[in-house]
C-alpha cells in the first residue's frame, strides 16, 4: 500500500515542489492550506483540504477524514522583514499553529515530522559555514519562531516518542528543472525572483534605467558590501525531504534530528545580478538603498551532516544553474 503524506503548506513554493516529488516517488499525497500565500493552482490533481493551523477544527476535519503515515510541515510565514514589523503574525501562524498542528498529530496517532527549519535560527555566524552545532541566535522574530518549534519538536520527542527532522534551509531558489512549477510568492520579497523580473521586464521592450529594483545596502563587512547568502535548489531541497521521510519510515529509533540543507557556497548580491545578467543576455539595473531590518551579513552553510546521515548532496550547485531553471520557467520555456 502507498505510504500517505501529509503536506502542510503544499500550496506554496516550496511545499508544491514537493508535492510534485513526493508524487514522483509514489507516495499518496493530501495538502492543507490556508491559500493564504499559496496559489491553489499550484497543488495540481492532488487533494486539497483548505484549512488554517490556528484552527484546531479545520486540523480535526483533515486528520479525520484520512490515516497518515507522516506530515511535511511547510506553512510558514517566511518574510524576515514582515517579521520584524508583524512579530505578532509570526509567532500566532508560526508557533501556535505549529503546536496545534502537533496537539493534531498526537490525537491522531501521526507521530512522524519532516520540519522546515531555517538558518535564520543561527542568526549572525560566529564560524563560517555554519554547521548543525552552532549556537542558535536568531536576530530576527521569523528565525526565532522556527528555533522555538525545533526545540518542542526535542521535547515531543523525548515525551511523546515523535520522531522528527527537522531541515535547516539555506537560501531557497530556482524552478522545477522540467518546468512543471516555479518559484511564485505574493508579493514577491526574494532576490532571485526580483533580478530575473526586471531583466524580463527590460527583455520585453522597458527601459532599463527605468528599474524599480533595489540592493539593500553596501555597507556589510563582504567582499563587495552587500549580502552573501547560499542559495540552494528546491529541487535538491525535496529530494532531502524524500530521503528524511524514508528515515524516519526505516528507523524507528530516530527520535529528534537537525540537518543543514546548504550549498556550501556564499554569493552576494551583486554577484547574483552578473549571473543573471549572464543568463538572460540583459542588462539589469538597480538603485541602492540602505539595509533591510534583520538582515544578517553572511549565510553560507556546511551539509556536511545531511552527506553523512542522509546521503544527501546537492546537485544543481552553480548559480547559474539555479537561476536558468528560474529564468526558462518565467519565460514560458519548458
Ligand atoms: N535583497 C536585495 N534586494 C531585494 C531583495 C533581497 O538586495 O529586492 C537582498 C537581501 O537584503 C538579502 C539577499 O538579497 O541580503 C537575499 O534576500 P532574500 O529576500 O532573497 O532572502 P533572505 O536571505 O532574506 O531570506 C530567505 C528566506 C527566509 C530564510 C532565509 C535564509 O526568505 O525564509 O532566506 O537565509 F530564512
Amino acid at each position: 500500500m502507498k505510504k500517505r503524506v501529509l503536506v502542510i503548506g503544499g500550496a506554496g513554493y516550496i511545499g508544491s515542489h514537493m508535492v510534485l516529488a513526493l508524487q514522483d516517488a509514489g507516495y499518496a499525497v493530501v495538502v492543507f492550506d490556508n491559500l493564504s500565500r499559496g496559489f491553489a493552482d499550484a497543488v495540481g490533481a492532488v487533494p486539497l483540504v483548505e484549512g488554517d493551523l490556528r484552527s484546531p477544527a479545520n486540523l480535526d476535519a483533515c486528520f479525520s477524514a484520512g490515516r497518515f503515515d507522516l506530515v511535511m510541515h511547510f506553512a510558514a510565514l517566511a518574510y524576515v522583514g514582515e517579521s520584524v514589523a508583524h512579530p505578532e503574525l509570526y509567532y500566532q501562524n508560526n508557533v501556535i499553529g505549529t503546536l496545534n498542528l502537533l496537539a493534531a498529530m498526537r490525537k491522531y496517532r501521526v507521530n512522524r515530522i519532516v520540519f522546515s527549519s531555517s538558518c535564520a535560527t543561527y542568526g549572525e555566524p560566529e564560524i563560517v559555514p555554519i554547521a548543525e552545532s552552532h549556537s542558535q541566535r536568531p536576530i530576527n522574530p521569523y528565525g526565532r519562531t522556527k528555533l522555538i518549534i525545533e526545540e518542542a519538536l526535542r521535547d515531543y520527542s523525548a515525551a511523546y516518542a515523535f520522531q522528527s527532522i527537522s531541515l535547516r534551509y539555506f537560501n531557497a531558489a530556482g524552478c522545477d528543472p522540467k518546468g512543471r512549477l516555479g518559484e511564485r510568492h505574493d508579493p514577491e520579497t526574494h532576490l532571485i525572483p526580483l533580478v530575473l523580473a526586471e531583466a524580463l521586464r527590460v527583455r520585453t521592450g522597458n527601459a532599463p534605467e527605468k528599474t524599480t529594483l533595489k540592493v539593500f545596502g553596501d555597507d556589510f563587512s563582504t567582499q563587495d558590501g552587500s549580502c552573501v547568502r547560499d542559495y540552494i535548489h528546491v529541487a535538491d531541497l525535496c529530494r532531502a525531504h524524500l530521503l528524511a521521510a524514508e528515515r524516519l519510515f526505516a528507523d524507528k529509533s530516530v527520535g529528534c534530528e537537525f540537518f543543514n540543507l546548504a550549498n556550501g557556497s556564499g554569493f552576494s548580491v551583486f554577484d547574483v545580478i552578473n549571473v543573471c545578467r549572464e543568463i538572460t543576455g540583459q542588462p539589469i539595473n538597480y538603485q541602492l538603498v540602505s539595509r533591510r531590518a534583520g538582515d544578517p551579513a553572511v549565510l553560507v552553510g556546511t551539509a556536511d551532516k545531511a552527506a553523512e546521515v542522509l546521503g544527501w548532496k546537492p546537485e544543481i550547485i552553480t548559480l547559474a544553474e539555479i537561476v536558468e531553471t528560474h529564468w526558462r520557467w518565467i519565460c514560458g520555456d519548458k
